[in-house]
C-alpha cells in the first residue's frame, strides 16, 4: 500500500482558534505563576511553540524526545528516552505538550519519569486524543480535539518523517499499488 494525502480533518483555522482557547484556559489556571512546558519532540514542536505564544503568563519551553519501538505506524508500547531536557524541573509547574495520544504508552512512561522529578506540579496538555485506542488510563489536563483512529499528519505530524510542515491537519489514505 502506497500512502497519499487525503481530506483535512482540522484546518489551520480551527486549530488557532482551539490553540487560543487552551493558552486561555492555562492562563486563568495557572495565574500568578510561571508554566514550564515540556514539548515531546518530535511531533509536538508545531503545538508547543504556537501554545507557548498563546498562553498569556511567563511561560518556559523545554523539549524531550523519546521512542517506541515496534511496527510502522502503531507504537509498541516499548519506550525509551532518547533525548532529555535541558532544565531542572524540580520546583516548577510543568505542563507537558503532546501532540496526539494513541495507546496512551508513551505519555504514561514520561508522566512517571517526569514525577520522580519532584516538580511542583505536573500537568498534560494534548492536542488530539485518538480515545477508541487508548490502552492505559491517562489523564489528560487540556485536550485540544477528540479524533477518531485515522492516520493524520500535519502540523507537527508526520508519516515517515514527512508532512509536519503542513499547516493543516490531514487524513493520510491509504492507496493500492497498481
Ligand atoms: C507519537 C506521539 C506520541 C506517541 C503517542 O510519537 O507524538 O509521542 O506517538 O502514541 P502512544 O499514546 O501510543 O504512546 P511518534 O512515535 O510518532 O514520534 P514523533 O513525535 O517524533 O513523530
Amino acid at each position: 500500500m502506497d500512502r497519499q494525502l487525503g481530506r483535512i480533518l482540522i484546518s489551520r483555522e480551527e486549530i488557532a482558534a482551539r490553540v487560543a482557547e487552551l493558552g486561555e484556559a492555562i492562563g486563568r489556571d495557572y495565574a500568578g505563576r510561571a508554566p514550564l512546558l515540556v514539548g515531546v519532540l518530535k511531533g509536538a514542536v508545531v503545538f508547543t511553540a504556537d501554545l507557548l505564544r498563546a498562553i498569556p503568563l511567563p511561560a518556559a519551553m523545554d523539549f524531550m524526545a523519546v521512542s517506541s519501538y515496534g511496527s510502522g505506524t502503531r507504537s509498541s508500547g516499548v519506550v525509551r528516552l532518547t533525548a532529555d531536557l535541558s532544565l531542572s524541573i524540580e520546583g516548577r509547574d510543568v505542563i507537558i505538550v503532546e501532540d496526539v495520544i494513541d495507546s496512551g504508552r508513551t505519555i504514561s512512561y514520561l508522566r512517571r519519569n517526569l514525577a520522580t522529578r519532584h516538580p511542583k506540579s505536573l500537568a498534560l496538555c494534548v492536542l488530539l486524543d485518538k480515545v477508541s485506542r487508548r490502552e492505559v488510563d491517562v489523564d489528560v489536563d487540556y485536550v485540544g480535539f477528540v479524533i477518531p483512529d485515522d492516520f493524520v499528519v500535519g502540523y507537527g505530524l508526520d508519516y515517515d518523517g514527512w508532512h509536519r510542515n503542513l499547516a493543516d491537519l490531514a487524513v493520510l489514505e491509504a492507496v493500492a499499488r497498481r
